[in-house]
This record gives C-alpha cells, sequence and structure tokens, in this order.
C-alpha cells in the first residue's frame, strides 16, 4: 500500500537524523504515539474489504515492530556514544603506572623533635617557640655571660647590623620564658640555633637544640635526673641509666654533663658509644640564682633545673647520620634513612 510505504520512507529518513535522546522521542512520538503515522494510518482499514483488511493490519504491524526494534537499537547506540564521550572527557589515569611515587617525608629531626614534645608534654610542660634572630642581651648576658667574659668565645656567632645575633642556643630564649611564666613553671623550648665553627662531619653552623626549664619550691636535682631519665628512656623506647659529671655552664651551677648508657649495646661498648658504653648526650644544671634574678623569679624562694638537649645529635644518633651537615643538605637518600642503626 502506497500509504505504508510513504511512512516505512519517511522512518528510515527520520531515523537516519537521530542524533540525540530527543531527536528519538520525537520520533517516537510521530510515528507511535496516540497521534502517529502508523496509529492514524488504521483509519484507512475501514474502507478496505475483508482480505485486504488482514494484510494491511499485519503490514502495519509489521512496520510497528521494525520502528519499535529500530528505536530501542537506537537507544542502545546514543547511549553507549554518551558513555564513551564521557570517558574521553575525563583525565586521562594509566592504571599501569606505579603507585610507589615518592609521598615526601617529614624532615629527620622534626620526627624527632615532635617525639620529645609528646614526651615532655605527657609530663607536664608547656611548648615554646623561641626567636632565631635574638638580642645580645638574651643570649649571653641574661644567661649570665657577661660582655667581654671568656664563656662568650665558646660561643662565636652571627653578629647582624642591628647589633642582634643569631642565637647561639636555646638557653637565649630562657629569660622571656621566665618572664611569661613566672614560677613556678615547667616548659620546653625547641629551635635552631648558629655557631660561627669551622665545618667538619660533627660541627655545623645551623644545629637543633631542645631545651627545657622548671622551677618551682624546693626542685632539685633527683628531679633533673628523674626527668632526664624518663625522657631518654622513652625516646629509646627502653630502660636507661644516666650519669652526671661535672660540667661548665655560666647560667647553670651546679653545672653537669649528664650521659645516658648506650641504648644500643646496654653499655658494652659499640661503633655508637666509641666504645666507651656512655653517651654524652645532654648538658644540664640547677639555673643560677643570678638567671633566676634576670627573669624576675625570687632565687631565695625558687629553684629550678634546666637542660640543653643537643636535639641534631639524638637525631644523628637515632637513625645513624655520621656527618651533621645531612641534616641541612638536600641528599633525600640520606634524609630518607629512617632504620634505627
Ligand atoms: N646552652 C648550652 C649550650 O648550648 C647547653 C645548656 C643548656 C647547658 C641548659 C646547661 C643548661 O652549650
Amino acid at each position: 500500500m502506497k500509504e505504508l510505504d510513504n511512512i516505512k520512507e519517511s522512518y528510515i529518513s527520520d531515523m537516519a537524523n537521530v542524533k540525540i535522546m530527543d531527536d528519538l522521542n520525537n520520533l517516537r512520538v510521530n510515528y507511535l504515539g496516540k497521534n502517529g503515522h502508523l496509529t492514524t494510518i488504521m483509519k484507512l482499514i475501514k474502507d478496505l474489504s475483508v482480505e485486504e483488511k488482514k494484510s494491511f493490519g499485519v503490514a502495519v504491524n509489521d512496520l510497528k515492530g521494525e520502528v519499535t526494534r529500530g528505536i530501542e537499537a537506537k537507544t542502545e547506540e546514543l547511549k553507549n556514544a554518551a558513555l564513551l564521550a564521557e570517558l574521553n572527557s575525563m583525565p586521562k589515569v594509566d592504571l599501569t603506572v606505579s603507585s610507589a611515587e615518592k609521598k615526601g617525608s617529614l624532615h629527620p629531626v622534626t620526627i624527632i623533635q615532635q617525639r620529645l614534645i609528646n614526651i615532655f608534654r605527657g609530663m607536664g610542660f608547656a611548648v615554646e617557640d623561641g626567636n632565631e634572630v635574638e638580642t645580645e642581651y638574651n643570649n649571653f648576658e641574661a644567661v649570665n655571660i657577661p660582655k667581654f667574659h671568656p664563656a662568650r668565645d665558646m660561643q662565636d656567632t652571627f653578629y647582624l647590623d642591628n647589633n642582634q645575633v643569631l642565637k647561639t642556643h636555646t638557653s637565649a630564649s630562657q629569660n622571656r620564658i621566665m618572664k611569661k611564666y613566672g614560677a613556678p613553671l615547667k616548659v620546653i623550648f625547641p629551635g635552631r640555633c648558629f655557631r660561627n665553627e669551622e665545618l667538619d662531619a660533627s660541627h655545623e653552623n645551623t644545629f637543633f637544640q631542645m631545651e627545657g626549664m622548671m622551677v618551682d619550691k624546693n626542685v632539685s636535682i633527683s628531679n633533673l635526673i628523674y626527668f632526664m631519665k624518663t625522657m631518654l628512656s622513652e625516646v629509646f623506647g627502653k630502660e636507661v641509666d644516666v650519669r652526671l659529671r661535672p660540667g661548665f655552664f655560666p647560667f647553670v651551677e651546679p653545672g653537669f654533663e649528664l650521659d645516658c648508657s648506650c641504648p644500643y649495646c646496654g653499655g658494652k661498648g659499640c661503633r655508637v658509644c666509641k666504645q666507651g658504653g656512655w653517651i654524652e648526650l645532654c648538658p644540664c644544671g640547677m639555673i643560677h640564682p643570678n638567671v633566676l634574678e634576670m627573669g624576675g623569679i625570687n632565687p631565695d624562694e625558687y629553684q629550678g633545673f634546666a637542660f640543653g638537649l643537643g636535639l641534631s645529635r639524638l637525631v644523628m644518633m637515632t637513625y645513624g647520620f655520621t656527618d651533621i651537615r645531612n641534616l641541612n643538605g638536600k641528599d633525600l637518600k640520606v634524609l630518607e634513612q629512617t632504620k634505627i642503626k
């Protein structure tokens, strides 16, 4: 039948023009909808003979089937094309690339410093940040090293045009901290220090210390020994012994060098302790009355201890660095070693 052939022809060309889902929906409505071509054409059936009615019905139904299947196939095709377009617009990811890419890590000094801060926080110490550029007064005078005192020679530093200095030790913060907290106080203050040194494997112009102070009524050397022993046992993850030897620092009286039993050989003697069984780690002492006084604390009422842990030294020992200059260097192979030797 001519009308049916026309519908089929226009269906084929309409379908060929379908680009998006909206086109396909329009096509469905145009052919199969309530007023669509294949619905309205059935009206012609009433003028046909019985024989013709039968074959006409079959032909219309066949075409309806063809259109329905065509729409289904086109729906699938459009969906796939949309998915492909979406995938192509996404950033390209190469799933074969290894995920073991370098992510970076904290610096060994930062790792040990954070561990120490946690230990001291647990013992009730506050944590302070000191300046790197300091007044001569704070770096020297306030810790009992007057101008022209020979003790200044032990800590030559870099003098700035404005008469300030790069701090030679964390003790430079003692005065400011005493004035800020008053007595009693328990504070640690890690920091970067600078000295005018001849450089070699164990001397660097820039290094790290971690200082601590405790001031209260009736503080004695026993308190100092207790805190040092507890702290070092925590750091090394095992019980260590400590011993005190006399040491001179103008800001403590009496002053000590605190040694700790070698955590690597248990005191038997090894490479780390240079066969001596002890490691010199932490100068310390009872805070000199002059220093307390300059900090605004009455030395007749309060006593205290101070210690200046060599943080760079501890890091080197912990990770087996043999050259202190590596800590400020940029050799990642060295800095990445985290295995305790
Ligand atoms: N500030 C001293 C130094 O750098 C160390 C120290 C700190 C000694 C506190 C005693 C008490 O050499």
